[in-house]
């Protein structure tokens, strides 16, 4: 620990990680953008931890959501406040039901870079690198789109600054307001039996609403009525611009990423010695770590170690990916070594990656039938083994997309083609994701004297 520095990934083995052509303007690039402002303050960043900490210890839920991949073609306002709405939608189910806050993480504004299976993909006898996100290459299937381009980072970082600019102005500007609660509904869902499901609990909150005001809540004296807050994250996964992003904190002398407020590493690249768990062991962010099917357990153990070496609750949440069909099998043990240890750790289900298929008309989707039950099991596991569900981490999206199998909009295979807009892996739509978000609360209901 003590030879850490925001460069000492550099000398370790990398998995996942792009071959630029050009070191000399990769070289420029970085140093522009070491230059650039942070996207997140230091400060916020411990706000987070905190709450996470909450999280840990029972008395809080995480919601942490967004795109699979954000792309450069897709940004714009739209996308990003639908998302919002729907994340607002997810988090008030969930607090209803659970009469607890509902910490609100984002997978967005820096969800750029993708680990893939293969570094190359062939058509038609063509060889080429595959698409690793925006951020590295274009997903174009031509030598060109697909050689990795440096300058590609100052884009996302751009991206990723406008789009942190309009969330903050949501959350603190009025469309956050408990007051707007009918509007979060987005059109297409109204009309589903999700959206009065929903429209119905918007009701009950209304009128509680005006029966605080009665009493003397209201939100000139309680910000909370007023405004929320939603934190950011994505996969550290390209360390050139993670390290260009992170900066030492004038007030406490720590050092954090700066990209985001949280921070998480994949299923494939979490080796203990390996770059990037030697970068995030270094700075002073809350983070994720995915356990996939493959995860042993001495490993597991050594990364909590590297990762959260005061084992302070907060620091780390373990997101556990592995398939409605093989979640029995692995992780009730993982989680029994992991509290007989005694260590501090916020668990949350990510019920997506494990559960991807390829339907017979050659689309990969994910069955959210598979899904639900993925989630059920984890909420079951936990409460046998007297820990605590503290989370989900989900690939969704506001807009009315047709990748996920299933849910009550009842999409078919056939139907997968109607828009199928994903860059990587197939999404929860706005419907699919309220869908999910009353189960989740249903679950919570059950356990509310955790
Ligand atoms: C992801 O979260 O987009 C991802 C690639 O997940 P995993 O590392 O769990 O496969
Ligand atoms: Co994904």
């Amino acid at each position: 620990m003590s030879s850490w520095s925001k460069n000492s990934w550099r000398d370790k083995s990398i998995k996942q990680s792009p071959t630029y052509p050009d070191l000399e303007k990769l070289k420029e690039v970085e140093n522009e953008l070491k230059k650039y402002p942070p996207l997140v303050f230091a400060g916020e960043v411990r706000t987070l931890k905190k709450e996470l900490a909450q999280v840990t210890n029972g008395k809080a839920f995480l919601l942490q959501g967004g795109d699979c991949a954000e792309s450069f073609d897709d940004f714009g306002a739209v996308n990003i406040r639908d998302m919002f709405k729907v994340l607002l939608q997810m988090a008030i189910i969930m607090t209803y039901a659970g009469s607890f806050p509902v910490v609100k993480i984002g997978r967005l504004g820096g969800q750029f870079a993708k680990p893939r299976s293969s570094d190359f993909e062939e058509i038609d006898g063509v060889k080429l690198p595959s698409y690793r996100g925006d951020i590295i290459n274009d997903i174009a299937f031509t030598q060109k789109a697909r050689t990795p381009e440096p300058k590609r980072m100052l884009k996302a970082y751009n991206q990723s600054a406008a789009t942190m600019n309009l969330l903050r102005a949501f959350a603190r500007g009025g469309l956050a307001d408990l007051r707007e609660v009918h509007k979060w509904n987005l059109g297409f869902v109204k009309n589903s039996a999700l959206g009065e499901r929903y429209e119905n609990l918007a009701e009950r909150i209304t009128e509680t609403l005006a029966f605080m005001e009665a009493c003397g809540i209201n939100s000139s004296n309680t910000p909370m009525i007023h405004e929320t807050e939603l934190y950011t994250s994505h996969e550290a996964l390209l360390l050139n611009y993670e390290e260009a992003l992170t900066r030492e904190d004038s007030l406490t002398g720590g050092w954090y990423d700066c990209s985001a407020h949280f921070l998480w590493i994949g299923d494939r690249t979490r080796g203990v010695n390996d770059a990037h768990v030697e970068f995030l062991s270094g700075v002073g962010n809350p983070v994720g770590i995915k356990a996939g099917p493959s995860t042993d357990i001495d490993e597991l153990l050594k990364i909590v170690d590297r990762l959260n070496p005061q084992n302070e609750a907060g620091r780390l949440n373990i997101i556990v990916r592995m398939g409605h069909d093989k979640i029995e099998k692995y992780f009730p043990q993982i989680l029994r070594a992991v509290k007989k240890e005694g260590k501090e750790i916020l668990w949350s289900i990510d019920p997506m990656h494990g559960n991807t298929i390829k339907a017979s008309n050659n689309f990969k989707t994910r069955a959210f039938d598979s899904i639900l039950s993925e989630v059920n099991r984890f909420f079951q596991i936990h409460e046998s083994e007297g820990t605590y569900a503290g989370g989900v981490h989900l690939e969704m999206t506001g807009q009315n997309v047709t990748e996920c199998v299933g849910g009550a909009q009842a999409i078919t295979e056939d139907g997968l083609s109607y828009r199928y807009e994903t860059r990587c892996d197939p999404r929860l739509n706005a419907d699919q994701a309220l869908e999910l978000a009353f189960l989740i609360a249903d679950n919570l209901k059950k356990r509310k004297n955790f």
